[in-house]
């Protein structure tokens, strides 16, 4: 929204010229530079985007200081309290939770995507038993589009609709069907009569031989996980799955793209890190020498679950996990689990430390999720996965909200050039 107010720049031999500043309903206000190097022939140089934002969007809002998270501003802890996993996907969607009637027609329709077509499971014989889930995913989500040619085209907003229910209603089977292949096990087909949540823990755990016994806390545990994962405003893999969208590329090619981004160890690949983490620490008896060499410049070791480039505060997803963590240890007898006392007792000495105090590090959503999803018996290489499902309607709707958009341009930033300057090809032979 634009307001009065202006930001002058000031260069050159005193020229100085005028930007709008936009406000929106909440956050700061941003200078909108779009006519900045028409007017000055200057670029601005902003390396990971410390200070640029790259979109309007309507539908997550972050207050890093504060540690406050909103989905269409309703608060993160509201929503994992009051409602399940598919509400909070109409809302992403949407724009509003939906009523009763809304709930029920949103549910049927994603029960009823959640099968794949059948020569999609020829895939994943293409690949090794040990590849890694994330590679697998990265390819068999891209395939989809070659599956779904009749929700392409992305002008079209039924089609933009269809493609949000498919790939809402595929992730968790293609991510239970990457399980299933690495462990040598037959595919588990989705049930219409079971919550999204719980659909999901069977095509993960049941086997043909027995009956899958349903725990409700365990159910409610995975849910909220997703809930907490669901989306979180214009992070890399959102960013990524925007960028390669601006170019008018389709909604499931833009989804393995963030895929890809998030499997890296600063991104969703964190949680992965942080249990293989916590295992190499081992012992609360060797946190000090691990905290010294997290210190330690040199060193390349990073504390992982700390830290993040807008929470400068308790991330509010990573209380939630915490608090979840409990529940689910509890469930299962496990209160004295090695790895989540290792844990607290982890995060209690980084939050007394100076070196985190000072760059106002804290726990990050990731530092007790792949706890919870250890005691839920997904295994550590699946952890990003699940991350991903989550994700997904995230990148959709703000897929969707920037295809959409009339301000929508490809996204292509510029550089600072610092190579070498025009020169001439020496002939071969002089070279
Ligand atoms: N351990 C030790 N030091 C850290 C950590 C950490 N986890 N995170 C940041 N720092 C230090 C940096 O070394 C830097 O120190 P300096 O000022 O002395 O150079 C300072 O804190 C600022 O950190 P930056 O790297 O500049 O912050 P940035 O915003 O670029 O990075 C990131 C954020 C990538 C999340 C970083 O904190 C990190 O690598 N954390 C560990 C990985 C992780 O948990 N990622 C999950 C993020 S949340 C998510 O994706 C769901």
């Amino acid at each position: 929204m634009s307001s009065d107010k202006k930001a002058v720049l000031h260069w050159g031999d005193g020229k100085s010229t005028e930007f709008p500043v936009l406000t929106g309903t909440i956050g700061p206000e941003v200078v909108d530079i779009r006519s900045l190097y028409g007017k000055t022939g200057m670029f601005t140089y902003d390396p990971g985007f410390m200070s640029t934002a790259c979109a309007t969007s309507r539908i997550t809002y972050i207050d890093g200081d504060e540690g406050v998270l909103l989905y269409r501003g309703y608060s993160i802890e509201q929503l994992a309290q009051s409602c399940d996993f598919l509400e909070v996907c109409y809302l992403l969607l949407n724009g509003e939770l939906p009523n009763a009637k809304q709930r029920g027609e949103f549910v049927n329709t994603v029960t009823r995507h959640t099968m794949v077509h059948d020569q999609l499971n020829r895939f994943f014989t293409g690949f090794r038993r040990d590849a890694h889930p994330m590679a697998v995913m990265v390819g068999v989500v891209g395939a989809l589009s070659a599956f779904y040619h009749d929700s392409l085209d992305i002008n079209n907003p039924e089609h933009r609709k269809i493609s949000a229910f498919r790939l809402i209603a595929k992730i968790p089977t293609i991510v239970a069907m990457t399980y299933k292949y690495s462990m040598g096990q037959p595919f588990v087909y989705p049930r219409n009569d079971l919550s999204y949540s719980e659909n999901f823990m069977r095509m993960m755990f049941a086997v043909p031989a027995e009956e899958y016994k349903m725990n409700p806390v365990l159910v409610r545990a995975l849910d909220r996980i997703l809930i907490l994962h669901a989306d979180h405003e214009q992070n890399a893999s959102t960013s990524t799955v925007r960028q390669a969208g601006s170019s008018g590329a389709n909604p499931f090619a833009c989804m393995a793209a963030g895929i890809a981004c998030l499997w890296g160890p600063a991104h969703g690949g964190a949680n992965e890190a942080c249990l293989n983490m916590l295992e190499e620490i081992g012992d609360a008896s060797k946190i000090p020498e691990f905290i010294k060499q997290v210190k330690d410049k040199n060193s390349n070791v990073k504390l992982m679950g700390f830290g993040h480039r807008v929470y400068k505060n308790y991330d509010p997803r990573a209380k939630l996990m915490r608090e979840t963590c409990h529940e689910v240890l509890n469930e299962l007898g496990l209160h004295d689990d090695r790895l989540f006392k290792l844990a607290i007792a982890l995060e209690k000495v980084a939050l007394e430390d100076e070196y985190f105090v000072s760059r106002k590090l804290y726990p990050n959503v990731d530092f007790y999720s792949g706890i919870v999803q250890r005691a839920l018996g997904i295994p550590v290489a699946m952890f990003t996965c699940i991350f991903a499902l989550a994700r997904t309607v995230g990148w959709i709707a703000q897929w969707a909200e920037m295809v959409g958009d009339p301000e929508n341009k490809i996204a292509r930033p510029r550089q600072l050039y610092a190579g070498a300057p025009r020169r001439d090809v020496v002939p071969l032979e002089k070279r």
